[in-house]
């Protein structure tokens, strides 16, 4: 199968808007990462998805519609919380996870009897899905496991020869996946951290919790228990206060006849006197570099070692999660 890559305008749309009613699987742009979207309510398209990304298919999807989508035609919006935090950060990077009214392919939910709905506020997202105008089930549009694309490029190393069409809106500013949370209990459980923080929730829905996971739980998103996110080549990571730690095993490593890079915040980066790529200065320029990094890492060198960022900010709290499980194979 050839793979477009198109810009976003009525024609490459009306392609898009047709091979979604046909059942097929297209590339788009959010404000997050790119997603690999198709018909929610066809198991033969979220089949294709899952085929096309490698998926595990025990781990679900989250369903994206445009900003005058009826949700309620879809899940139980049952907490006033809820809809409070609709109010204030949707169209935006939150994923919220609600019961399920059962209208679109179970393969979607993976045995789950709830759904993930995201209203992304990129323009070309929203275009995207008013052209199609129904729910579309879209993961990250990156292999399962490997880093999550942040340009059309990257959607096209890894879906090239596998899916259609690629819509190109650029490069994605916000950089990490949604902030998930379950809104089917009283209190508001984070499953993913992203750019939507755990104070940004508690201040609006008065109250929040972290899902733990303990042994033998029945976990509540299953996408958290993989490897994810990561380089295809050899990978360490050390937390901040380690770095000189890194340096030695950079050093180490090109003494085996390794060409490695780190990947760290600029400020951690300038003290270590060896190749590296600066991930910026504030916690949201982490969040929009991160992925990037890293498929610039990928690209220029044979072994990523990634070094923690600050973590006093809640955004830290996503960009660690996803650079630790980069560059952390044994997690
Ligand atoms: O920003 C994003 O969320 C991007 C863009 C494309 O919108 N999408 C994305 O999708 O990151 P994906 O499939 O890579 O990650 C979806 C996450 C996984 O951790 C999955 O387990 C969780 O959402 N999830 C989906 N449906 C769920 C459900 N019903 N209950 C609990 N977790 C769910
Ligand atoms: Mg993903």
């Amino acid at each position: 199968m050839k793979t477009e890559i198109l810009e976003i305008n009525d024609e490459s749309l009306a392609l898009a808007a047709k091979i979604i009613r046909e059942e097929g699987v297209v590339a788009f742009p959010t404000e997050t990462v790119y997603g690999l979207g198709g018909l929610a309510t066809s198991d033969k398209a979220v089949r294709a998805i899952y085929d096309a990304k490698g998926r595990p298919a025990d781990n679900p999807l989250i369903v994206h519609v445009h900003p005058d989508y009826d949700i309620s035609s879809l899940v139980e919006t049952e907490y006033p919380y809820a809809e409070e935090l609709r109010k204030k950060f949707v169209p935006g990077p939150l994923t919220l996870v609600y019961k399920s009214k059962g209208k679109v392919s179970p393969l979607v939910s993976a045995g789950l009897d709830s759904l993930a709905v995201r209203v992304p506020s990129s323009e070309g997202a929203q275009k995207f899905l008013r052209a199609v105008n129904c729910p579309i089930a879209a993961p990250s549009a990156n292999v399962s496991k490997h880093i999550s694309p942040v340009t059309a490029m990257h959607v096209y190393e890894d879906m090239k020869g596998k899916i259609p069409l690629i819509l190109d809106g650029g490069r994605c500013s916000g950089g990490i996946e949604s902030t998930v949370v379950d809104v089917t209990t009283p209190t508001p459980l984070i499953l993913r951290s992203g750019l939507i923080t755990y104070d940004m929730i508690k201040s609006v829905a008065g109250g929040c919790e972290y899902a733990k996971h303990k042994e033998g739980d029945k976990i509540k998103s299953p996408g958290v228990k993989y490897k994810h996110y990561s380089p295809n080549c050899k990978t360490a990571f050390f937390a901040r206060e380690r770095a000189s730690d890194a340096v030695e095993e950079y050093e180490r490593a090109r003494r085996e006849g390794f060409d490695p890079v780190v990947v760290c915040d600029d400020a951690v980066g300038r003290t270590l006197g060896v190749r590296y790529i600066g991930l910026g200065k504030t916690s949201e320029e982490y969040a929009s570099n991160v992925y990037y990094a890293l498929h610039l890492a990928e690209a220029q060198a044979d072994y990523v070692i990634g070094i923690g960022v600050e973590g006093d900010s809640q955004v830290d709290v996503g960009v660690m999660n996803r650079l630790s499980k980069a560059c952390n194979k044994e997690e």
